[in-house]
Formats: structure tokens, sequence, C-alpha cells
């Protein structure tokens, strides 16, 4: 029997926070076993932001060593950068001609990236998400394993796929997103409201997979709590709320364990115990990306090897694609 299929991606957009982690990365490594799954590095997503060329270069091979160094194993994923196949780029101007203007509009990280860059709003921000559509459904992808955040853009790939399903004939697997209950919105340490984010102007906010356990330790004694001084799990207490949801995460502990061990504790104890386990959760991942990430001729065949496998499979699907919408076979 085939195995069902998996699809997920991160932007190559410097550092990788413990949310990207925590939101995705982490939660494909168990799925490699049982499902086909592709994992790219999203590198045509990154130049809708600004991007300086040789740090996108650099980046992207920072993100690969990253995926590696979590448990992404080559042998039973197809790992691989987005630009590698053109496949991407081509569903994606036939999705656009289905794609409704009002549709895209309301998408919420849109409204939001276009606020904060109002002087470059270019037009790739806009189709953003139709790309991410294109991403998914070149491999009829039935699962899509991300954080919380992107939820809208999968409704839109779900939307996309029916529309084009319905206007010509049956040709996309309808994706599902996979979001982990816990551990899909992991906060800023400075402010428990707002999404824990590499582009936070205060570095103090994110935790990088690639940070020094000095930095771990000082940005979570500094992380932003309450006055209430009890370790609880509730929404009164956001800011402390997410500190148990991050221990839970890296300890294997549940949150109901984290809470009763905490009790009649302060916050200076718990917060030093869970620097403790970040540091020693990332220590292997950190020790693994040091060795991997000078290692180019080994990342280099794995992006290379990992790209063949992609295309053509994504080739099947864009060769019909086109076939439907009435282009001469080339
Ligand atoms: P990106 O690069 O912003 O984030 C990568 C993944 O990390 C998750 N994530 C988080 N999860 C929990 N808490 C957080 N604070 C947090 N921050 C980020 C995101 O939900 C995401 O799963 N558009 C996507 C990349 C993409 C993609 C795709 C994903 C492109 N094509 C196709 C899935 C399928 C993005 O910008 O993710």
């Amino acid at each position: 029997m085939e195995k069902k299929v998996v699809f997920s991606g991160v932007q190559p957009s410097g550092g990788l926070t413990i949310g990207n982690y925590i939101g995705a990365i982490k939660n494909w490594i168990s799925l490699q076993d049982e499902y086909d799954c592709y994992y790219s590095i999203v590198d045509l997503h990154a130049i809708t932001v600004p991007q300086v060329p040789k740090d996108l270069r650099k980046n992207t091979l920072e993100v690969l060593a990253i995926y590696l160094a979590c448990g992404l194993d080559s042998e039973k994923s197809t790992i691989f950068i987005q630009s590698h196949v053109p496949a991407h780029a081509e569903l994606t101007w036939v999705l656009n001609t289905i794609s409704y203007m009002g549709q895209l509009s309301r998408m919420t990280q849109f409204k939001e990236k276009s606020k904060k860059s109002e002087e470059n709003l270019n037009a790739g921000l806009f189709t953003y998400p139709v790309l991410m559509a294109a991403d998914i459904l070149l491999y009829q992808t039935e699962l899509v394993p991300v954080g919380e955040d992107q939820k809208q853009h999968l409704e839109l790939a779900r939307d996309l796929a029916e529309r084009f399903n319905n206007k010509y004939s049956p040709t996309f697997q309808v994706p599902e997103p996979l979001i982990k209950k816990e551990g899909a919105r992991i906060m800023s340490l400075q402010n428990p409201e707002s999404k824990m984010s590499k582009s936070d102007e205060n570095e103090n906010g994110y935790i990088l997979i690639l940070d020094k356990p000095e930095a771990i330790r000082r940005k979570i004694k500094r992380a932003v709590t309450d006055s209430i001084g009890e370790v609880k799990y509730n929404d009164e207490q956001l800011g402390i709320k997410n500190l148990i949801n991050i221990y839970s995460v890296f300890s294997g502990d549940t949150i109901e364990e984290i809470v009763n061990r905490y009790e009649g504790i302060g916050y200076g104890k718990f917060k030093e115990d869970l620097a403790e386990v970040v540091v020693e959760g990332l220590r292997p991942i950190q020790e693994r990306y040091n060795e991997l990430i000078n290692d180019k001729d080994y990342l280099e065949k794995v992006y290379r090897e990992g790209a063949e496998k992609a295309s053509y499979i994504a080739n099947k699907t864009l060769r019909r694609v086109y076939r439907k919408v009435g282009f001469i076979q080339r």
C-alpha cells in the first residue's frame, strides 16, 4: 500500500527559533517512518522580504544542517531546497489565476507583514500563500504539520485544490493541517501575547535553536511573568503558561507533573530548571549541527538527491495540470 504524503517547510530567513522546532520540525521527525515525507527549505518564500544574497545562501545551508541535526533522515524523507524544483514556481502561476484577490487580502500574515513594510509592499508578499499551496499540492499531500499561525494558509491551499478539481477534474489531493495542541503557538518571552518570532526586534523575546547555553539562561531569566508568583497553567498567567509549555515539550513531562512539582516554589527556581531543560534538550542538536555545517559535500549530496526525487513527483503533477488547463505538451 502506498504511504500517505506529508509536506512541510521552513523559511531560511535567519536563525530558527525553538518555536519553529516545537511547532514544526520536532513533529516532523516522528512522521518519517509512517509517511512519505517531503521537507523543504523554502527560499522562494524567503525573498518576499528583503534578503542579503550571501546571507540567504548561508542561512539555507544552516537550515538544512538544522533539519538533519534535529533528526530528519535523508534516507527516509525527501529533503530539498524549494528553488531547486522549478515546478513550485510554475504551479504557483497556474494557481494564481484561480486565486481571488479578496481572499488573499484577508490573510492575517499578509495584513501584518504589509503593515511592517508599507514602502516595499511587493506582489510576492501578496501571493505568498499561493506559492505555499503549490508546495503542498504538487506532492498530493495529505498532511501538513505546521504551527497554528499557518492554519489560514492551509485553508487557502484546500480551497485552491477544491476549486481546481471542480473547474477541471479531480487532480489534487485536498490536504489537512496537522497542528499539535501543545506547542502549536510558542509565545514571545518578552510579550506572551505575541508569537515567538525570529523577526522580533527584541532578541530576548526568542530562543534560537543554536543559541549558546549562556544566552538561553539569560533569556529565560528575563522572561516576562506576572505578580501572582505561583507556577499555574491558565490564561491569567500567559507568560508562565508559555514557559510551562516549553518545559513540557523539552522534558517530556506533562503539564500536570510540572505544575505539581513547583507548587509552593517561586518562579526563580522554576526558571533555573527550565533553562537547564532547554540547554540539555538543544545540546545534542547543536553538537550534531556543528559537525554537519562543516561537511559541505555531505549537505550538497543531500540537497541534490532531494531535489531529484522531489522534481520527479512534482513534475508528474505539473504535467497533469498543464494538460488540463489546455497547454500543448512540450
Ligand atoms: P515559517 O518559516 O514562518 O515557520 C516554520 C514553521 O514553524 C512554525 N512556527 C511556530 N510554531 C509554534 N510557535 C511559534 N512561535 C512558531 N513560529 C513558527 C510555523 O507554523 C511553521 O510550521 N509559510 C511557512 C513555510 C512554508 C510551508 C509551506 C509550510 C512554505 N511552504 C508548505 C508548510 C507547507 C512559513 O513561513 O513558516
